[in-house]
């Protein structure tokens, strides 16, 4: 489980996080949900301690993260991937190299990437076919990254899976081809989703719950049907936009 506890960040002057309190349960998948500069990113890194809290705490299965000696933020690291917004991927190593990276430093790296049987199987979740292996990232659409950062992501078997904007820049097609994948991983994995978006339909595809977060806090959080049905009118705008605002959006 992973515990967070009146987070505040305050970043260039801005209060960024502003008492953020959030639990996040094995097996399940949890979607933060909010406007773009609301801290959606920010709260991800806190996670995995690439961001120190001014006050708050964040705990996975018991450790705090901000607490953590260099051993520890290990040990903490060894339980999470993340699937980072643009994908990330290494520019002059191949998807099979990439893929092969997500794997615990003490995985015997001499075994040649593209025959490994761990990327193998990452790669076959992901449905594509081991001939994508030997092709560089710039040789792939942007779905196919993405797919090969998601492969990267599940190799090691990480208990906890965070996804930031997993869809942003894709076509719908794409996007819908991802939102799945991202379901389909956590039923065969039984992983723990963590999906940060701004697009709505992935949100209530893919979360078991889903959080709004709204200047620097939780506004809502619920089933998405609770959602859908909260009275709150901050709630309501942001699953509704008025129809000028999505037009100036495009
Ligand atoms: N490394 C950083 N240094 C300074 N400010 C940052 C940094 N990262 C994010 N911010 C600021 O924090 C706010 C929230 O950013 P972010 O979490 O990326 O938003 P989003 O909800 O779109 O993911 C923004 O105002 C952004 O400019
Ligand atoms: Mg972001």
């Amino acid at each position: 489980m992973i515990e967070i506890r009146g987070l505040r960040k305050t970043l260039n002057g801005k209060r960024v996080l502003d008492g953020v309190d959030l639990d996040i349960h094995e097996g399940t998948s949890l979607v933060i949900m909010g406007p773009s500069g609301t801290g959606k990113s920010v709260l991800l890194k806190h996670i995995v301690g690439l961001f120190d809290p001014d006050e708050g705490d964040v705990c996975v299965e018991g450790m705090s993260v901000p607490q953590a000696g260099g051993r520890e933020i290990r040990e903490i690291r060894s339980k999470i991937s993340y699937v980072f917004q643009n994908s990330a991927l290494f520019d002059s190593l191949t998807a099979a190299q990439n893929i092969q990276l997500g794997l615990p430093a003490d995985h015997c790296r001499h075994v040649y990437a593209m025959t490994d049987p761990l990327v193998l199987e990452a790669v076959s979740l992901v449905n594509m076919g081991p001939e994508v292996l030997a092709l560089l990232p710039s040789e792939l659409s942007g779905g196919m990254q993405k797919r090969v950062a998601i492969a990267r992501a599940i190799v090691g078997r990480q208990k906890y899976i965070l996804y930031d904007e997993p869809t942003t820049g894709l076509d719908p097609v794409n996007a819908s081809v991802i939102n799945r994948l991202i379901a389909q991983v956590q039923r065969e994995t039984g992983s723990t989703s963590v999906i940060v978006t701004h697009d709505i339909e992935s949100a209530f595809f893919l979360g078991d719950r889903i959080v709004l977060l709204s200047d620097g806090k939780v506004r809502a959080s619920g089933t998405p049907a609770e959602l859908r049905s909260s009275p709150d009118p901050v709630v309501q705008e942001f699953l509704h936009p008025k129809l000028e605002e999505e037009m100036i959006g495009e």
